[in-house]
């Protein structure tokens, strides 16, 4: 993949989705590439969806990420921002959009099935995540959002997350908890239901009250969740939406590099790039300069030295091998390692905008 494809990758599109399995960088790349379309002008947004502070470490930012997107300071034509997703204050404000009346939203945020749901249920987490996006892909202060998904499997749930919150509210199931309210009859007339009967012999009666107070409660914020599913339903799969898959040359993330690709193309989604991170640079083979200042028996050990990191390197691209093969037709970007990331000293913007720009020139 060529400078320019990068660069395009930046600058022509208004959402980059990076996927990959825990610790290959995704958190660093997707930093990198966020300051480098900065660079290229952009008013860039990155927001992680991982509750650990890693985004934050990474753009040398402390601790202070929250839900609202605030801006890192940045020598750059454009502007970086970063946001940290918050799944609870995300389904507030939700609510109380949709809400007909401020009772009523006040009313649902209340309900302890809302408040068990909305910080911890893992489908919520996800809807909440492809919200979020729709969001910041709509705030006119952004360009482009680029988006750092968490380190598990389902990382990419969230791309499937509106369909799943559609078919729930079309399920005969939820018609019958809202269905008395329809009528204006109590929550008690609901529970007399033979199938919420069993339900509550599973969940116990209170929970179940909850539940269906909570439905209730729902009423008439179902039209206005089902249409804004759709809508994110729409973004996740826009021909301005890509997809980066990120992994290290280990053959078990590799694998999982091949299982994400799998899941997009489930999704009818082919993947822009795989970045492998982390490689191992190939130092020059012309053997090393001024040698006659160094002791023979160094120098031997350098040259055994410097023969491993060529094997190491050539084992890696093996390895990367093994998703050319099972993917031929994605560009692969390679980064080497980077001492600069180690040094917590110097793990700031600049070696991160200069790991972007090395990125950019990656083949
Ligand atoms: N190219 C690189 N060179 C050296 N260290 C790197 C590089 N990319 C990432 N790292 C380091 O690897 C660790 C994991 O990176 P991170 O971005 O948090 O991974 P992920 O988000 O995939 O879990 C961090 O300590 C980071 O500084
Ligand atoms: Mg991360």
């Amino acid at each position: 993949m060529s400078a320019s494809q990068v660069n395009q990758l930046l600058t022509e599109n208004r959402v980059i989705v990076f996927a990959g399995s825990g610790g290959v960088g995704k958190t660093t790349t997707a930093a990198a590439l966020a300051a480098h379309g900065a660079q290229l002008g952009k008013r860039v947004v990155v927001i992680t969806i991982d509750p650990a502070k890693r985004l934050a470490d990474a753009l040398g930012v402390g601790g202070t990420l929250t839900n609202e997107p605030s801006r890192i300071e940045l020598s750059a034509s454009g502007e970086l921002w970063a946001t940290m997703l918050d799944t609870r204050t995300t389904f507030n404000a939700l609510i109380h959009r949709y809400s007909q009346t401020p009772e009523q939203a006040d009313r649902i945020i209340a309900n302890r099935f809302y408040q068990n749901i909305a910080g911890s249920l893992s489908g919520t987490q996800e809807y909440m995540a492809a919200e979020k996006l729709y969001d910041l892909y709509n705030d006119p202060r952004f360009d482009l959002v680029v988006v750092d998904t968490p380190p598990t499997r389902q990382a990419l749930d969230f791309l499937s997350a509106p369909a799943r919150l559609t078919r729930f509210i079309d399920h005969p199931l939820y018609r019958i908890l809202i269905a008395p309210a329809n009528a204006g009859l109590k929550v008690i007339s609901t529970l007399t239901q033979p199938v919420v009967r069993l339900i509550s012999k599973v969940i116990g009666t209170q929970a179940l009250e909850d539940t269906v107070e909570f439905f209730q409660a729902f009423q008439g914020l179902d039209a206005g969740f089902r249409d804004r599913a759709v809508a994110v339903e729409t973004v996740l799969h826009d021909k301005l939406t890509q997809y980066v898959l990120v992994s290290t040359a280990q053959t078990d993330a590799i694998s999982e590099a091949c299982f994400f690709t799998d899941t997009l193309r489930k999704q009818k989604i082919e993947p822009a790039l795989l970045i492998l991170n982390r490689m191992q640079p190939r130092f020059t083979d012309h053997g090393l300069v001024d040698t006659q200042s160094i002791d023979s028996a160094d120098l031997a050990l350098l040259e055994e030295n410097l023969a491993r990191f060529h094997r190491l390197a050539n084992a890696q691209d093996e390895s990367a091998q093994i998703f050319t093969h099972s993917a031929p037709e994605i560009p692969i970007a390679r980064v080497p390692f980077s001492a600069a990331l180690l040094d917590d000293q110097e793990k700031t913007l600049v070696a991160l905008c200069s790991l972007g720009a090395l990125l950019a020139r990656a083949d």
